[in-house]
């Protein structure tokens, strides 16, 4: 059997029953295709991760995704907006403890007040730390002109999780109506790539309706659209959302985890140069999870920046790690968790997905 694994860790191109076959391992060969990958990746890849101190400054959002806990509709969702001042400290603080770049993220808001005030922002974090700090942004999706903006205002990286390559299980994770257009969301990531921003998307593993097969397909849209990030974690049903009342036809939780490792290490044999992120969803399963992620493929982990007060609120999905440490908790025990793990970390490094530079050249 492991010998069929063997063939598979070293083919040139995988289809969507090889990846298919790899995501259903479990047991011994499971191990012994995780090891193969991790091993493999650091000859290639190198120990090096990367972090992304990770602001998620206000959970207010207009839409209503099925799974997410803070969609509009969830009146019981404690609502927070962090203000200007205390993100840029979180941004100082980043930069001071060398982490190379911040990410920015919040529910999804496209009036211009909003808009305005993120551009303002970006340029204002750029300017504190003397264009040091590298930024992404995950912001959902807007014009091209405010892509733009933000662009020309010091975001170089965007991520826009797609959630699900499969059109039909898209609008069965979400309402099927303007605001949620499975085209609209694949053009977004199309405008991203034109303007120039590293761009970045990923999936939930273990979806209600969800298969090997369609997870399979998943990894070969991410090579399809050329990416050069992913992330990507385990579903965790939310009591306050509508796909909550599938919960006793999801895998067991352990299984999502699983199958979320071997995504990971799949992606990694399938596009061996770009940046994959240790989900937070992982630690809310394993309390070792993200570092489980850094060695069978994953090189970016995002530790949470977000001031205490507020990190409660942003519950995505129950049971949400760290929401009640503070930002210097983190980093001490991250930097621990990362050489457990087996690997470095690259301080102030903006960890650049190589990915992305090689598709310019190719571009010039
Ligand atoms: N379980 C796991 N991940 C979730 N997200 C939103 N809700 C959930 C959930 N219930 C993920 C989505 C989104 C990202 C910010 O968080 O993939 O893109
Ligand atoms: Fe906010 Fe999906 S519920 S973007």
């Amino acid at each position: 059997m492991s010998e069929k694994i063997n063939i598979l860790l070293n083919k040139q191109t995988l289809t969507k029953n090889d990846l298919s076959y790899l995501l259903s391992l479990k047991n011994e060969e499971r191990d012994f295709f995780l090891r193969g990958v991790g091993n493999k990746y650091v000859e290639t890849l190198g120990k090096k991760v990367f972090f992304r101190g990770l602001v998620e400054f206000s959970n207010y959002c207009t839409k209503d995704c099925y799974y997410c806990g803070i969609r509009k509709s969830n009146s019981n969702a404690e609502r927070y907006e962090i203000d200007d001042k205390a993100i840029v400290e979180a941004a100082i603080f980043a930069h001071e403890n060398k982490y190379g770049s911040l990410v920015l993220q919040a529910g999804e808001r496209s009036d211009t007040a909003f808009t305005e005030r993120i551009t303002k922002l970006l340029k204002e974090i750029k300017s504190v730390t003397k264009g040091e700090l590298g930024i992404t942004i995950s912001l959902g999706e807007q014009s091209e002109e405010t892509y733009q903006e933000w662009f020309d205002a010091g975001a170089h990286r965007y991520l826009l999780r797609i959630e699900s390559s499969k059109r039909d299980l898209y609008y069965q994770i979400h309402p099927e109506d303007k605001k949620h257009d499975f085209e609209t969301r694949i053009n977004c990531l199309k405008t991203l790539q034109k303007i120039g921003y590293q761009t970045g998307t990923g999936v939930m593993i273990g979806l209600p309706f969800q298969s090997y097969d369609d997870l399979a397909e998943d990894l070969l849209f991410f090579k399809s659209m050329n990416v050069d990030m992913v992330g990507m974690g385990p579903f965790i049903e939310h009591t306050e959302t509508p796909l909550y009342e599938h919960k006793d036809a999801l895998w067991p939780i352990q299984r999502r985890f699983d199958v979320s490792l071997n995504m990971i290490a799949a992606l990694r044999l399938l596009m061996p140069d770009i940046n994959i992120a240790a989900a937070t969803a992982l630690q809310a399963i394993d309390p070792m999870g993200r570092e489980k992620a850094l060695r069978y493929g994953a090189n970016v982990i995002m530790p949470n920046i977000t001031p205490t007060a507020n990190r409660k609120d942003y519950t995505l999905y129950e049971n949400k790690p760290c929401t009640d440490e503070g930002a210097e908790d983190c980093s001490n025990c991250l930097g621990i968790r990362v050489e457990m793990a087996g690997r470095e970390i690259g301080y102030n490094e903006w960890g650049d997905s190589k990915h992305f530079f090689k598709r310019q050249n190719k571009k010039k």
